[in-house]
């Protein structure tokens, strides 16, 4: 067998070539909107992409897999559940996908999306038994997918899906679709593990039933443009320049200076977090647009005045505003540590009632 694993560091997320050294046969598994790489690979070695597998809809970047099955003729799988709106072929739990010798085995994981599976992979040459689980967004190394919108029901289905992964043998290799990123809070940064290490060490993975479906229901913040990006994978529209970039520089300025800086300029105050979170107390005046929906509400955003984007602590603006002004909103700034840093520096806040839901 052939198999290498891209590491995609801008936003942390992994994919995978394997293939087939007899039949050359190859699959692609969560191919990066950019094919070229897995295309070069292919025609380098002389594979045949005939398969491009997503382990499910992904909300943080676009997918290739259109692409990439248009480019070589391969068919393009998804789980049955995929609610999208192209043609694939459906995957259900315990499907076989032959490469050569090679054997994909669709193991069903919901929790983190309704459609999220993990691809067992065996060589029967070698053995009968699994010898890699490439686990999508279900299993991290040190950390768990959390459920994009499950609530407590999806933080169940999770934790049954991982109880099926951890029935795996110890010396099962696991490869996760993401290695960092905002898809778990605590991955260690490795990009594969074992079974038998996670089970042991994983952090998650020591919680009580009721302890993992406290914390597995708290769900971090969405994604920057998760819903441009979440209608693309689904076929609905063709955001693909709302991926976020992290190549423009962005200026900041500090709490102490923010209110005078506002006032001087009437400048417009951008809360890009939850509806939650800004809920609870933000700077007067903010306008809230939550990082998910940003491209989506973005004739909402002046260009022609500056623009303070402010989030909880410093981190999801600044991404924020690295995206606008990489679509050419040359007025926006970040502000530094946030709304805490703004309340730490003795600044009003004001309320609002909470939103109905995130
Ligand atoms: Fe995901």
């Amino acid at each position: 067998m052939y198999f290498k694993q891209f590491l995609h560091d801008e936003t942390g997320c992994a994919s995978y070539f394997i293939a087939s050294r007899q039949s050359r046969e190859a699959a692609v598994v969560d191919p990066q909107y950019d094919i070229q790489p897995y295309l070069d690979l292919a025609e380098e070695r002389h594979y045949r992409i005939t398969h491009v597998i997503d382990t499910h809809l992904h909300a943080d970047h676009v997918s290739g897999n259109r692409r990439l099955a248009a480019a070589t003729g391969a068919g393009l799988y998804l789980h049955e559940q995929a609610d999208v709106l192209f043609p694939f072929i459906p995957l259900r739990d315990g499907d076989e996908l032959h490469l050569g010798q090679l054997i994909l085995r669709v193991v069903h994981t919901p929790g983190h999306r309704p459609e999220a599976i993990s691809l067992l992979v065996i060589n029967p040459p070698r053995s009968p038994e699994p010898s890699m689980v490439l686990s999508g967004d279900t299993l991290f190394v040190g950390d768990v997918g959390r459920p994009d919108f499950g609530g407590v029901e999806g933080a169940a289905q999770e934790y049954a899906s991982i109880q099926r992964l951890l029935k795996l043998e110890d010396w099962v290799e696991v490869f996760p679709a993401h290695f960092e990123g905002a898809c778990g809070k605590g991955m260690c940064g490795r990009p594969s593990s074992t079974i038998g290490f996670e089970r042991r060490y994983n952090p998650v993975l020591q919680l009580s039933h009721d302890d993992f479906l406290r914390f597995a229901a708290d769900v971090p913040a969405r994604p920057l443009n998760m819903s441009a990006i979440l209608a693309t994978n689904r076929g609905e529209g063709d955001y693909a320049w709302a991926m976020p970039r992290d190549s423009v520089e962005v200026p900041s300025i500090s709490p102490a200076e923010a209110p005078a800086w506002l006032q001087e300029r009437q400048a417009l105050v951008l809360d890009v977090r939850e509806p939650g979170e800004y809920a609870a107390g933000h700077v007067p005046g903010a306008l809230s647009i939550p990082q998910a929906d940003l491209a989506l509400r973005l004739d909402e955003v002046p260009r022609d005045r500056e623009v303070l984007v402010v989030c909880q602590s410093g981190g999801r603006s600044l991404k924020a505003a690295k995206f606008l002004k990489h679509l050419g909103y040359n007025r926006v700034v970040n502000l530094e540590g946030g709304t805490l840093g703004w309340i730490k520096a003795g600044h009003p806040v004001e309320r609002s009632e909470p939103a109905a839901a995130r």
